[in-house]
């Protein structure tokens, strides 16, 4: 059975971009034609520096998220990532089938790590060994996620291959990346040029998921545009980076396409699109704010589901990992 494997790490809180490229999609998985498990992944954040209180704190909001988004810990398996201690076993086995050119062609490295790679932790360059761990302890076969994480995916296909070809046996399944939709890379509010991150400067650059509906308004009519109305065709957004990004962002929480939304607002000035977006924004996000907010009122609530759902990975985990040893020929006596 096709089987969803996916992850978000707590190095701070939950943005839109979180949501759009990754959680809405999560929920729309759950259910019938797919198994979902759904991890927050505190051993990924650990590669750079994390307040240890801030850090258990992060995992909690980010578990809340999830819930409050609509993953149903009925549905789906919810769990962060260091109480299931698979992931760090099968990591290490991938540390030593990956090689080091592979990791040196990582964007997202090279992106962190900045001009002091030399100084950067151990474990950060490692990071996308961990994430194929993550993704083939389960034998996943679809994991959906933004469009930042395509390059991971597919070295998680490379290191696959290159361990069933390593030991004979076609043993790892090549997981498909999974990102569709008009929202897979939210960009920044206040540059068009630059992604929608957590850990951005000024916070009128992202959406918190946390935030009130008042915040959400006035980040939106705040957000930086070009002054030109709305195209006839989305041809017409072709080097309006901010204007797409905002155009992006409606289709995706009014669940349309952008050449819907370009449609119905062709010729449009932003005196009426963005009041609009900030409506729809406000109508999507608020309920989940909420729902968040009275989840995080009960931490010991959101550690017992974790902690039932690190149960539940572990026995997909086992014998995949017992398996993996064997053909390793690592003993387990
Ligand atoms: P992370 O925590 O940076 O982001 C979590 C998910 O959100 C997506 N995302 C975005 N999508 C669109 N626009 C944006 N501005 C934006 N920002 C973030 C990401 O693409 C991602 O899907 N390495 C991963 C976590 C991870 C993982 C995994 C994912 C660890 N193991 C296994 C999938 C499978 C990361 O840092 O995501």
């Amino acid at each position: 059975a096709p089987r969803v494997f996916s992850g978000i790490k707590p190095s701070g809180g939950l943005t839109l971009g979180n949501y759009l490229g990754a959680i809405k999609r999560w929920v729309e998985m759950q259910g019938e034609s797919y198994e979902t498990i759904y991890c927050v992944v505190d051993l990924h954040a650990i590669t750079v520096w994390q307040d240890p209180k801030e850090l258990a704190r992060a995992t909690r909001e980010v578990a809340a998220g999830m819930l409050a988004s609509g993953i149903d810990p009925e549905k789906s398996v919810l769990f962060n990532q260091s109480q299931v201690a698979q992931h760090a076993e099968l990591a290490w086995i991938f540390n030593c089938v990956a090689r080091v050119g592979w990791m040196d062609r990582m964007t997202q490295f090279k992106e962190k790590a900045g001009k002091n790679a030399e100084k950067s932790s151990l474990g950060l360059y490692a990071y996308p060994s961990l994430m194929a761990a993550d993704i083939l302890l389960y034998h996943a076969t679809h994991v959906p996620v933004g469009e930042d994480q395509k390059q991971h995916v597919e070295l998680t296909r490379d290191i696959a291959t290159k361990f069933n070809h390593d030991f004979g046996e076609e043993f790892f399944p090549l997981t498909e990346p999974v990102i569709e939709g008009p929202a897979m890379r939210v960009m920044n509010l206040r540059d068009g040029s630059k992604k929608m991150s957590k850990s951005g400067e000024s916070d009128m650059e992202r959406i918190n998921m946390t935030d009130d509906a008042d915040t959400i308004a006035k980040k939106f009519k705040k957000a930086r545009t070009d002054p030109e109305p709305l195209p006839e065709t989305l041809d017409g957004l072709k080097d309006r980076a901010e204007a797409r990004n905002l155009v992006d962002i409606y289709a995706s929480l009014s669940n349309q396409s952008s050449e819907a939304v370009i449609a119905e607002y062709a010729g449009a000035g932003w005196g009426k699109f963005k009041p609009a977006l900030a409506d729809l924004a406000v109508e999507k996000l608020s309920p989940i704010a909420t729902d968040m907010k009275r989840l995080m009122d009960d931490p010991a609530e959101i550690d017992r589901l974790l902690g039932r759902g690190a149960e539940r990975a572990r026995e997909i985990a086992s014998p995949i990992l017992d398996r993996t040893h064997e053909i390793v020929g690592l003993i387990r006596s």
